[in-house]
């Protein structure tokens, strides 16, 4: 599936980003801290989806990082991640082009894969061919880590986009009505979430044998949960 739009001028989901609104600082220090724990430093690292490389970036500087990949669609959003990527003085590449096509084409030497706000833009086979390309791709030991919006267990898409909405006019104080439409427009054409337990399913089919929720917002709407 296509994301339109707003990846392609940025500066909206920038401001997104930079006010913490979808909680990218305390997934990113969760994550570090379950790197940290399982000794997998030094890191070679894929990242689907990834944007400006923003979030990622803390995470980055606090291991040995053997190999970084940054994987999107979006020129406009890796121009900015090279900009970030180059001054860190990082081994580093990134590929503009769609997630499973570019995940296909990868060797299985990843200890760490990252998918930061990106599968929800795809459908649910799609998901699931990621999955498994993920499993194959990842050294035993390696960690697969998805922070990204969730559908409450039983959850209709029509409900979770009302709390999407709810949440976005209470807490964006930072964006105008405007900036505020943008978004929802894009959330309402682009956003296919699923429950934790659909992704259980799925990272099972594709050969993941532990599931681990490791946090979740107060709104219940954004999620970090680990495979491995
Ligand atoms: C919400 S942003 C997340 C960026 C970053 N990972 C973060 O956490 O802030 C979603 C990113 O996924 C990219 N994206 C969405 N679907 C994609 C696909 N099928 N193939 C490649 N990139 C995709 C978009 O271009 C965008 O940069």
């Amino acid at each position: 599936m296509s994301t339109p739009d707003l990846f392609d001028s940025w500066n909206t989901y920038e401001k997104v980003v930079a006010n913490d609104y979808m909680h990218h600082r305390d997934f990113f220090v969760a994550l570090v801290q379950e790197v940290k724990a399982r000794d997998l430093a030094p890191l070679s690292v894929a990242d689907l989806g990834c944007g400006d490389c923003a979030p990622i970036l803390d995470l980055l500087r606090c291991f040995e990082v053997h190999d970084y990949l940054g994987i999107d669609q979006s020129e406009s959003a890796l121009r900015r991640a090279r900009a970030r990527l180059l001054p860190a003085g990082l081994n580093f590449d990134l590929r503009q082009g769609e997630i499973l096509h570019e995940l296909r084409k990868l060797t299985d030497h990843y200890n760490l894969i990252v998918c930061s706000y990106s599968l929800h833009h795809l459908d649910v086979k799609e998901k699931q061919d990621v999955l498994k390309e993920c499993r194959r791709c990842l050294v035993p030991g390696g960690l697969l880590a998805v922070i990204d919006v969730f559908l409450e267990p039983g959850e209709s898409i029509g409900s979770y986009l009302e709390r999407w909405t709810t949440n976005a006019q209470s807490r964006y104080a930072a964006l105008d009505a405007e900036e505020i439409e943008d978004l929802l427009a894009h959330v309402r054409s682009s956003d296919f979430p699923e429950t934790v337990s659909t992704y259980r399913r799925l990272s099972t089919a594709a050969g993941f044998s532990r599931v681990s929720r490791i946090a979740q917002d107060a709104e219940r709407l954004n999620q970090f949960v680990l495979f491995y």
